[in-house]
Parts: C-alpha cells; structure tokens; sequence
C-alpha cells in the first residue's frame, strides 16, 4: 500500500479537513505514515493568517526538497489557506511541490493526486465549488474528542484578516448533515464535539430556511452518547440574546466562550472594522456572566495593529484585568496581502509589538492564574481522556471550561466517562485534584457550570 505522510499547520479547521483528506486517500488505499522518509505521498495543510505560519510551511519545503532527490517518485503536496492565497507562486518559490489544491478542491484530492502521479506535470486547483460535506475519517480507535465543520469561509473583512480571501464566502452545512456526522461520531465513542466555523455564531443565516446556532446546538444536544458540546470562534457582533441563553439551557453545551476582542481601544477597534466598541463588549461579557454564572471566557488579542499607540495597547491591558479571561492568545500584528491592514502607512516597529506582546502575557496570565485559584476546593464534573503526561499512575481529564485536571484514578478505569474531582491545587498549566465520593455528585450538579 502507498503511504502518506499529512502535516497540519494552523487551526482545528485545518486538522479537521487533514482527517477528511486522510479518509478520501484511504479509500484510495494510501496509509498513514507518522514518518516522510517512507512516504509515498506528503501533503501539507498550511495556514496563512500570519506570516510565521508561512515561513514554516516554506522551511519545511525546503527540507523535503532534499527528501525527493532521494526519493524520486515521492510527490509533495500544498492544500489549505496558503494553496489558496498564493496559487502558483509556490510552485515557482518551491519547485519541488507537485500539487497545489485550495480547499473546495478537498473532495477530489484522490483524482489530484493521481493526475499528478500519471502526468508528472504540476496540478494546480484553487477555484470555487460548491460546498460539500466530507465524513469521510480515519478509522480513529478511542478518539473522544472531535471536531465538526458547520460552516466555511468568512465575510467580516477585519481589515488585518487574510480568511475572506483564503476561504471564501460564507457558506453553512445542512442541520441534517451536522447531526448525522454527529451521529457517526457518538456511534464510534466520541465524547464531546466542537463545532467550527470563522464566524461560526453567524451559523445559518445563508440557508433555507435559514436557522442559526443556537437552533443547531439544540438538535446536536439531543445525539446520545455525547456529554459535552463547544463551539469556536464566535464573533462579538454576532452573539445574540439567544445564543447566549442557549449557553445556559442546552445541558451539554459548556460553560465557555471563545470571544476574540483584538483590541481594547475603540480607535484601533474602528480601523480593524470589528463592527463593536468596547463599551458594547463589555456589554455583552456582562449579559453572558449574569446569565451563565461562572461562565468561562477566552480571547485573542492582536498587539501592534498598524497606528496603535501606547495609550491604546493599555487599554487593551485594561480590558484583560476587567473581564478577567481564563486564557488569552496573543498575536503580533503580521502584515498579510491583499488585506487593508497591510498597506496603512503607520505600521509599529517589530520591537515595539515584542515588548507588548510580553507584557500583555504577563497581565494575562496573572489573571488566569487568579481564575485557576477560584476553582480549588470546589467539585467539577472531569471528562476522562487520557493518563498524565508526567505520571502514568494518574488519570487526566477537562473541567467544562476546558483546563486539564490531574488525578490519582486508584486503578479505576475510566476513559471516557465523566466524574465528580475535587480540585485542591492550582498550577500554571494544569490543575489537580481528587476523585470525589459519590456523595459529592449533588455538588457537581450545583457546580456544572465551571
Ligand atoms: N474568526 C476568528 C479569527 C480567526 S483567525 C474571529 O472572529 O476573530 C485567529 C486569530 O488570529 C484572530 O482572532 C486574530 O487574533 C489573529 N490574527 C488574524 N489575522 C492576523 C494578523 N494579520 N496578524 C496577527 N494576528 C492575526
Ligand atoms: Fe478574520 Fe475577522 Fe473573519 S478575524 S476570520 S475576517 S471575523
């Protein structure tokens, strides 16, 4: 059988499509290989939103150049948002790359490659089709955790963004599709999905009829076999009354949002055409917390957006300290084509973003060790997934609000199936805890909504 060897760069989305595409090639009859040296075939799903992530995908090029000189007949593939953004300028930056495919030709990469194979001469595919649900997988034994696409591309144009060129319209998979991979998905093991989309709070508005996600969310709440459902990336223009009630009353959905603000300063706000204030978001981290107590939050920030100045970035800081995020990813600005970012004039010095990329994690993190601390002592509902990196005696699982819990399991096995932990000790990147009696269920149900 021929071999194939998938690198992913990038988001959940991109690791999402990898498994479509190591599907469609196993009907093809490829295997996987963790190793390029015995691939036949190595493709590489890149990432384009900054250009760190390209450098790495090229230096990667690089190294495989040397591979195929060895290896002659081996053929190296680029898909996902860098295909799409720079075509056939890869192939003329690195020759050694035989096919170049954007992700609407994700269907057909089976026919691509063996076009490739026949010809011997460059594929190039980055244009439009229609959208298509792809459930072909991995047989993936033991896998708890998946993730789903709901829908595709993104129409915001934030102004420093390359998504709405690399992944097109916005575009939304059926309900029916969504619950019957769902469906699949509960049927194999899997535990908890996360629904994906750029803009996934936008969910639905371009069917018909058009629903939207909070509709969804229920219907995918009602899959047996699933505990636990999240959803990324939400837009703060987008969130409604309704999603976030949805947040309290659909039992599986978790008591968590991702809700990248990207800048505290209204000026800078007004320019990256986020289409909110920070008033308004504020407005509406107030309306999640008193709906959702306890609800967890996460954010991503950008520092060194062209023009920002001091007093804008601490405002940024300002905001952190007031919504009092559990985790915070932070990003220097990067200049990307063909983005309005890119061309104004008053771009920040690259030491000036360093310094405030670190300080703007200092502050960060502080506040998160605080949310850490407010979980000890209190009883959480863990999902099992796993034995701790560090000690193999001990089993390790999540909170609803995602961070890692560490606990001694006495010899129970329990994979997969969620139990009341008693959390005793918060550290800088895990929490530990103590498997809780029986008598300690009631306060998990008072407590479910960390
Ligand atoms: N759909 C998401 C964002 C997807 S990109 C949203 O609604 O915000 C993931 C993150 O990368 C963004 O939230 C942003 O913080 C960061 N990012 C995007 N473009 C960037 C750029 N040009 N430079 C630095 N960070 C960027
Ligand atoms: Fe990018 Fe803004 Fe869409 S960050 S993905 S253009 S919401």
């Amino acid at each position: 059988m021929p071999k194939l060897h998938l690198i992913t760069y990038g988001c959940q989305m991109n690791e999402y499509d990898s498994e479509r595409v190591a599907g469609l090639l196993r009907d093809e009859r490829y295997e996987l290989t963790e190793t390029a040296q015995d691939a036949d075939l190595i493709l590489l799903n890149t990432c384009a939103i900054r250009e760190k992530c390209e450098d790495k995908v090229f230096s990667r090029l690089g190294e495989l150049k040397h591979l195929k000189r060895e290896r002659p007949h081996v053929l190296i593939g680029v898909m996902g948002c860098m295909a799409q953004l720079w075509q056939g300028k890869i192939q003329e930056r690195a020759p050694s790359v035989d096919l170049v495919f954007g992700s609407a030709a994700v269907s057909r990469v089976g026919e691509l490659v063996a076009r490739a194979r026949a010809t011997g001469a460059p594929v190039l595919e980055t244009g439009e089709a229609p959208l298509v649900k792809i459930t072909a997988r991995p047989e993936a034994v033991g896998q708890l955790k998946a993730f789903v696409t709901v829908m595709e591309g993104c129409e915001k144009g934030c102004t420093f963004c390359v998504v709405p060129v690399t992944r097109g319209r916005e575009r939304s998979h059926s309900p029916a599709s969504i619950v019957a991979e769902v469906r699949e998905l509960a049927a194999a093991g899997v535990r908890e999905v996360t629904l994906l989309g750029q803009t996934v709070n936008a969910y639905g508005r371009d069917l018909t009829p058009a629903t939207d996600l909070a509709a969804l969310l229920e219907l995918v709440d009602e899959v047996e076999g699933i505990e636990r459902i999240r959803f990324t990336t939400s837009n703060p223009y987008n969130l409604t009354p309704r999603l976030i009630r949805a947040i309290r009353d659909v039992p599986k959905v978790v008591e968590y949002l991702h809700l990248p603000l990207q800048s505290g300063s209204d000026r800078v706000l007004g320019r990256m055409h986020r289409g909110y204030t920070r008033a308004r978001y504020l407005e509406l981290i107030a309306e999640l917390e008193e709906t959702v107590p306890g609800i967890a939050l996460s954010t991503d920030l950008i520092v060194g957006f062209p023009g920002e100045e001091e007093a804008d970035f601490e405002q940024t800081v300002d905001m952190v300290e007031r919504v009092g995020y559990d985790n915070v990813f932070v990003f220097r600005y990067s200049r990307r084509p063909g983005t309005p970012a890119a061309t104004m004039l008053d771009q920040v010095p690259e030491e000036i973003k360093a310094r405030r990329n670190s300080r703007l994690l200092e502050v960060a993190t502080r506040v998160g060790a605080a949310r850490s601390r407010a979980l000890e002592g209190r009883v959480l509902p863990i999902l099992v997934d796993g034995v701790s990196r560090k000690n193999p005696d001990e089993a390790t699982g999540r909170t609803r609000c995602n961070r890692v819990v560490n606990f001694d399991a006495h010899g129970r096995r329990l994979l997969g199936e969620v139990v009341p932990v008693l959390i005793t000790q918060a550290l800088p990147h895990s929490l530990r805890g103590e498997l809780a009696g029986a008598g300690a269920e009631g306060r998990v149900l008072a407590t479910a909504a960390v």
